[in-house]
């Protein structure tokens, strides 16, 4: 069932707080103590959050729904993001198929429920659809510091540490994520890791730099570098390739590894975001749960 707070428990504030709350459905009795993230108490039917403190990590449980395909998976994720948006917030919108559905539903709230907001596109393929959407748009140069990024990832791990650029958008999404003061992912449970690397990590090349850097990174790394399409080079909205190399699971350190492969001359971006997300909102078969980063900037 999904889980909603009893409204004469739920606080109305901004910002995030702490509730008893407990479930509506009538053969429920699950009674928490929670923070409560309502975060646009002007939109009412916010989904509220159920939380447990672990050692690192604060786990909030925001619905139980039973989930059967991947795509429901990655809808669930991306929409319940939007509980970190509100009224005048500038937003980086990510790139990829999860993320899509953020958007979609940000798109949904300013022309139903009124809300305003800006966003900041990652791609052309994003900014085609946020602009379908009508959602107004600006870029980093204009926007910047923005109030939050909400991207899609590649893989997470226990300390927030992402891959990435499957989606070959990974210099743009690093540099607008490097400028928001938040960052949230949106993912299915597929992404959670203990170890980064068994994606494949994608890094951005200037076109004519390529094989220098492929046969550098073959130094270090344990499995191939491809690039990626081959003999019909990908190519970024940068006018970039993509190298993308087999680490295999292996990245426990990816802080010093980044700081290897940048200084590859040659090397635009690498696919590897260190320290930059704050909460990841993981849709798994049995429900969408939120992660927050204890220490992070959504804590
Ligand atoms: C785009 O370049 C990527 O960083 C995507 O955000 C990432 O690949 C996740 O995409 P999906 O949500 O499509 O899996």
């Amino acid at each position: 069932p999904d889980l909603r707070l009893a409204p004469d428990h739920l606080h109305r504030g901004e910002g995030t707080f702490l509730s008893v709350v407990h479930c509506q459905q009538p053969s429920c009795s699950l009674t928490f103590t929670a923070r409560c993230t309502n975060m646009n108490p002007s939109v009412p039917n916010r989904p509220c959050f159920l939380a447990s403190k672990s050692e690192s990590i604060i786990h909030i449980l925001s619905h139980r729904r039973y989930m059967n395909t991947v795509e429901e998976l990655k809808r669930e994720a991306g929409k319940t993001a939007c509980s970190f948006v509100r009224d005048g917030m500038k937003i980086g919108l990510g790139t990829g198929s999860t993320i899509k559905y953020t958007v979609i539903e940000i798109g949904r709230m300013i022309s139903e429920e009124g809300l305003e907001v800006i966003g900041v596109p990652t791609s052309e393929a994003t900014k085609e659809l946020a602009e379908s959407l009508g959602i107004p748009l600006s870029t980093i140069e204009k926007a910047s510091p923005l109030d939050i990024t909400i991207d899609g990832a590649d893989e997470f791990d226990p300390d927030f540490q992402l891959i990435k650029g499957g989606g070959g958008a990974l210099t743009r999404e690093k540099r607008v994520a490097a400028k928001s003061e938040a960052m949230v992912v949106v993912a299915d449970d597929r992404k959670q890791v203990t170890t980064l690397g068994a994606f494949d990590l994608p890094l951005e090349v200037g076109k004519n730099d390529w094989q220098r850097v492929s046969a550098e990174l073959q130094e270090f790394c344990p499995g191939q570098v491809n690039l990626r399409g081959g003999n019909s080079p990908y190519v970024t909205d940068n006018d970039g390739y993509i190298l993308d190399c087999q680490f295999g699971s292996t990245i426990t350190d990816p802080a010093s590894l980044e700081n290897q492969i940048k200084s590859i001359e040659g090397v635009v971006e690498v696919g590897l975001f260190i320290d930059m997300c704050d909460a990841v909102v993981m849709a798994s078969p049995s429900g969408v749960s939120t992660l927050l980063k204890q220490g992070g900037r959504l804590d």
